[in-house]
């Protein structure tokens, strides 16, 4: 049996049913510090799976001790964290207590109840600005907000704790950056308030919500002055997290692998293939640099692909598309 902790988020809804297509067992928790309640609902009657949910706050130690006694848990996929760049600089404390005491609780647990395998959500984030492109897995980390510093923490935790026993096996996912919905248009990214991210800001110019996308800088050593990135489709992350899986389950150790397309694309390309292919205009103004942006970050995908047999399948047409048709759908009742 797998538990996913945050379940209920954009990027464990997504993995949960590709989980249950792959045929795996599983138990989600979620504190839905970050998500709804109704995701569960949705995710049960996509997967038509009845699964365990338990609503608990993996700081709480009772709540995390029930879920491990009633269920035999031999693996997770640990999702939950809370993930805003510019909230963690402001509350640092709440960053660090939340994603490493949380995740510390989480691995007391595994260990009472023996569970010795971990897939972790880790982020490009830990390669902080790196001095060449595209990255591999043994460039030099570095991370300029707490919120990254939190991501490379539980890194070395679970690293240790690999040292520390033989048998456990983490498997450390470095996301790029994640768009894109599931085709059902019943899960994806809708974050609450302002978001930070350039395709839910995107969405937002485009739905008229905001006046226009603010691009952040146009002087950037790239190809056409804005920042670029290696977006990945969700769906393609959530078939990683299925491949990651599998690698646990007959590995020990800890193993590291991005998770991108190996492709980097600037911010006029987004808005562009966004126009283009939703056949919508994206009204923008050209802003200074953001604070603390780096010019380019994108994957080398190899070590995924020749270890995990994974390799990412969509395109940039197919997340811009499926991210406009989930908003859409996600928003219409507004
Ligand atoms: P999300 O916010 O949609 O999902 C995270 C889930 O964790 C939410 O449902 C939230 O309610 C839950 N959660 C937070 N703190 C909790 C706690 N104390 N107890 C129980 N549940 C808790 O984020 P996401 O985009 O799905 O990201 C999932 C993971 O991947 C996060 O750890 C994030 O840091 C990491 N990540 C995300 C991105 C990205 O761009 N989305 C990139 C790199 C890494
Ligand atoms: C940020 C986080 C990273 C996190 C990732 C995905 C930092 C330093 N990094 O990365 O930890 O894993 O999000 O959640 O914050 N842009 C605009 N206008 C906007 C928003 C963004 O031009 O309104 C540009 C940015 O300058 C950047 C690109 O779009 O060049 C992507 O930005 P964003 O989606 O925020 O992701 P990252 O900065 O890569």
């Amino acid at each position: 049996m797998v538990l996913i902790t945050g379940i209920a988020g954009y990027i464990g809804s997504h993995t949960a049913y590709a989980l249950s297509q792959a045929g795996f067992e599983f138990v989600g928790m979620d504190n839905f510090a970050n998500s709804r309640k109704e995701n569960i609902d949705t995710l049960r009657e996509l997967t038509g799976k009845d699964f365990k949910f338990y609503e608990v706050d993996m700081l709480d130690d009772a709540g995390m001790e029930k879920i491990f006694a009633e269920n035999q848990i031999d693996s997770v996929i640990h999702f939950a964290g809370l993930k805003a760049v510019g909230e963690s600089v402001e509350k640092p404390v709440l960053y660090y207590h939340n994603n490493i005491t949380g995740t510390l609780i989480l691995l007391e647990k595994m260990k009472k109840y023996g569970c010795k395998k971990i897939v972790f959500s880790s982020s490009a984030t830990v390669y902080g600005n790196p001095a060449v492109v595209p990255v591999n897995e043994d460039m030099p980390t570095s991370t300029t907000n707490p919120y990254g510093s939190t991501k490379l923490m539980i890194e070395n935790i679970l690293k240790d704790v690999c040292v520390a026993d033989k048998d456990f096996c983490a498997v450390l996912l470095r996301y790029f950056n994640p768009i894109g919905a599931h085709k059902c248009k019943k899960i994806g990214e809708n974050p609450n308030g302002i978001p930070n991210n350039l395709m839910p800001r995107l969405c937002q110019a485009a739905l008229g919500i905001t006046e226009s996308l603010t691009v952040f800088g146009t002087d950037y050593p790239t190809h056409d002055g804005t920042g670029v990135r290696d977006y990945i489709h969700v769906c393609d992350l959530a078939d990683g997290h299925t491949a990651a899986l599998k690698k646990a389950m007959d590995s020990t150790g800890a193993l590291t692998y991005n998770l991108g397309t190996g492709n980097g694309y600037s911010v006029f390309d987004l808005i562009h293939t966004f126009s283009r292919v939703n056949g919508v205009e994206i009204p923008y103004k050209i802003c200074p640099r953001r604070p603390g942006d780096v010019p380019a970050v994108y994957a080398c995908p190899d070590k995924a692909f020749n270890e995990l047999g994974w390799k990412a399948q969509y395109d940039l047409e197919d997340m811009c598309r499926d991210s406009w048709e989930f908003i859409k759908e996600a928003t219409k009742n507004n």
